[in-house]
């Protein structure tokens, strides 16, 4: 009778333990915790974003050596870029290709026309077609890059509007250029395409930090290659600015992502000169203009001929700025 009572006990625990291990009626011990939002994929990208911590650290790269990133000679240094410019005051190509990812992250963004989106200004109600004519102002056709500081007194010469940026940190930008911003964004929006403002205005201490941080977290070279020395970016002008793109409601500013919407940005391209900008780092141009392709960041240069002509040739703004405006100006 015992024997048979075991017999019957034993079976009654297998029975048990078959079943649970089918998962019947022992889920509560099972935990569901394998979310991973956002970005997917084989291996994590790094996130830089220019705007990522605080307000006005609006690195332009972020710092993830991507598809677009090239191979590049010798990095520069990344304390100072050229000391001066030319004697003529005019600028120099630059030298080795470089490339650069830009700090990028995924955000829900509103839409462009979002009531809650981050904007400082709205767009006019009629939307232009170009730019008008060359304002008033700074030098638009300054060159700014790994051969050429910043001009003294530059920032004396500009007037920068603060405004709200993708995420909603302030952000400062030219004034004209930023109204520029605002007719191309409108002009994009009756094709369905939808751009943002990331990244402005940097001062040479928010470049530093930026390069300091991408050496700290993606690697000297990588931080050398793809962000542009303290006092020789672009970005020092007010006039460059980094573009984000809002697909299916969502901000896109990664760069690898970013990178998938050729077709978006060729609409994009299309359109700047028309509003007086130039696609400041194109394709397969590292050689001169020292950065591998960043098809989120443009120049304004303010005189939408020029940029039209600019974009008709294939020619850089080094190109452009070393021939056609020596030219104009009766510099040999
Ligand atoms: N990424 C551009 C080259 C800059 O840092 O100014
Ligand atoms: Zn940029």
């Amino acid at each position: 009778m015992r024997k048979t009572a075991a017999i019957v006990l034993l079976a009654l625990l297998i029975f048990f333990a078959a079943s649970c291990g089918a998962g019947n009626g022992c889920e509560a011990t099972l935990a569901a915790s394998t979310s991973t939002a956002g970005y997917s994929g084989g291996e994590t990208p790094a996130r830089h974003s220019e705007t990522s911590g605080e307000p006005f650290q609006t690195a332009d790269s972020g710092a993830h050596p991507s598809e677009t990133q090239t191979e590049s000679a010798d990095p520069p240094e990344t304390a100072d870029c050229a000391p001066e410019t030319t004697e003529s005051g005019l600028p120099e190509t630059t030298g080795a290709g470089r490339s650069e990812t830009p700090d990028t992250d995924v955000t829900d963004g509103a839409s462009p026309s979002d009531p809650d989106s981050p904007e400082t200004e709205s767009p006019d109600t009629a939307v232009p077609t170009k730019s008008p004519d060359p304002p008033a102002g700074p030098d638009y056709l300054v060159l700014v890059n790994r051969s050429n500081r910043l001009p003294d007194g530059w920032e004396e010469e500009i007037a920068l509007l603060t405004v709200e940026n993708v995420l909603g940190k302030p952000v400062k930008v030219e004034k004209n250029a930023y109204a520029a911003f605002l007719s191309l964004r409108a002009a994009l929006e009756t094709e369905g395409v939808y751009i943002e403002l990331d990244s402005a205005w940097r001062s040479v201490e928010e470049q530093r930090r930026i390069m300091e941080r991408f050496i700290e977290e993606y690697g000297e070279e990588y931080a050398k290659n793809t962000v542009a020395p303290p006092g020789c970016s672009e970005h020092h002008t007010g006039l460059a600015l980094d573009l984000c793109l809002i697909v299916d409601g969502k901000v896109v500013r990664l760069n690898e992502e970013m990178m998938r919407y050729p077709e978006l940005w060729r609409i994009v391209h299309d359109k700047l000169p028309a509003f007086g900008f130039i696609l400041r780092y194109p394709e397969g141009r590292e050689e001169i203009t020292g950065y591998g392709y960043e098809p989120w960041h443009v120049r304004y240069i303010g005189d939408a001929g020029a940029a039209a002509a600019i974009a008709a040739s294939g020619q850089t703004l080094e190109e452009y700025t070393g021939t056609t405006v020596r030219a104009r100006r009766g510099v040999k």
